[in-house]
């Protein structure tokens, strides 16, 4: 089954995508979790893309277009694939068509997360990600065991550069601007179900369940 986890900055895309991993073994692609990791690296295209990246702004299509198209041809798709972050743009949401239908592997269903920005903003501020192993946490809702260090590696919790007040704005205007025509290009394909993204993290993995049996 292939999953695009769609939604505004601060949905849950990435904590939803990590639980369905656990307990399905899906293939999570994270292009913001791929581009960071660029970034670290201190690699070329890191450096070249941390100005979109800190701002907030969008990379070049074709530049994440690349990276999926790759990961995709290099990786096991067997069990499944949630793409997380990926398609953002009327344009990467055609491209990732075209290269899903290359592979015989169609999108099946789109998860369009709907949660509202004063949510959001309380998310992003108060969230915390491993510097090592990129779990995700938040001070208040999901709080790590030991303040500042991961539950699962001990590595240091940091804030990421876009998580500042005035960045998320941005995001959301990127967003809305952007990202948020796909929902209607998903619509007319009929496969655009919503979920309501501010519930506890659990009662949006059972909707999800409910989508996998449906379409066994
Ligand atoms: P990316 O990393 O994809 O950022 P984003 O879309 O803004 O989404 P986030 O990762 O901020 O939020 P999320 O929905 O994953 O929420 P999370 O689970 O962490 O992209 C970053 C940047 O990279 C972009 O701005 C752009 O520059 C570039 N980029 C990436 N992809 C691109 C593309 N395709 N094209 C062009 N540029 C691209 O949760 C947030 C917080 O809430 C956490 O603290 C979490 O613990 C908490 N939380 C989550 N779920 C719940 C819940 N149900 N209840 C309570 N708390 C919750
Ligand atoms: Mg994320």
């Amino acid at each position: 089954m292939r999953v695009v986890l769609l939604g505004p900055p601060g949905a849950g895309k990435g904590t939803l995508a990590a639980a369905i991993k656990e307990k399905f073994g899906m293939l999570h692609l994270s292009t913001g979790d791929i581009l960071r990791a660029e970034m670290k690296s201190g690699s070329s295209l890191g450096n070249e893309m941390k100005s979109f990246v800190d701002k907030g702004e969008l990379v070049p299509d074709e530049v994440v277009t690349r990276i999926i198209a790759n990961k995709l041809r290099n990786s096991d798709l067997s069990k499944g694939v949630l793409f997380d972050g990926y398609p953002r743009t009327v344009q990467q949401a055609q491209d990732l068509d075209k290269i899903l239908s290359d592979l015989d592997a169609p999108i099946d269903v789109v998860v369009f997360m709907e949660v509202d920005l004063p949510v959001i903003i309380k998310r992003l501020t108060g969230r915390r990600v491993c510097r090592q192993c990129g779990a995700v946490y938040h001070t208040v809702n999901i709080p790590s065991k030991k303040e500042g260090i991961c539950d699962l590696c001990q590595g240091e919790l940091y804030q990421r550069a876009d998580d500042k007040e005035e960045t998320i704005r941005n995001r959301m205007d990127v967003y809305l601007t952007s990202t948020a025509p796909i929902i209607n290009y998903y619509q007319k394909q009929e496969k655009l179900r919503k979920v309501d993204a501010s519930q506890d993290v659990k009662d949006v993995l059972v909707f999800f369940e409910g989508l996998i049996k449906s379409n066994e």
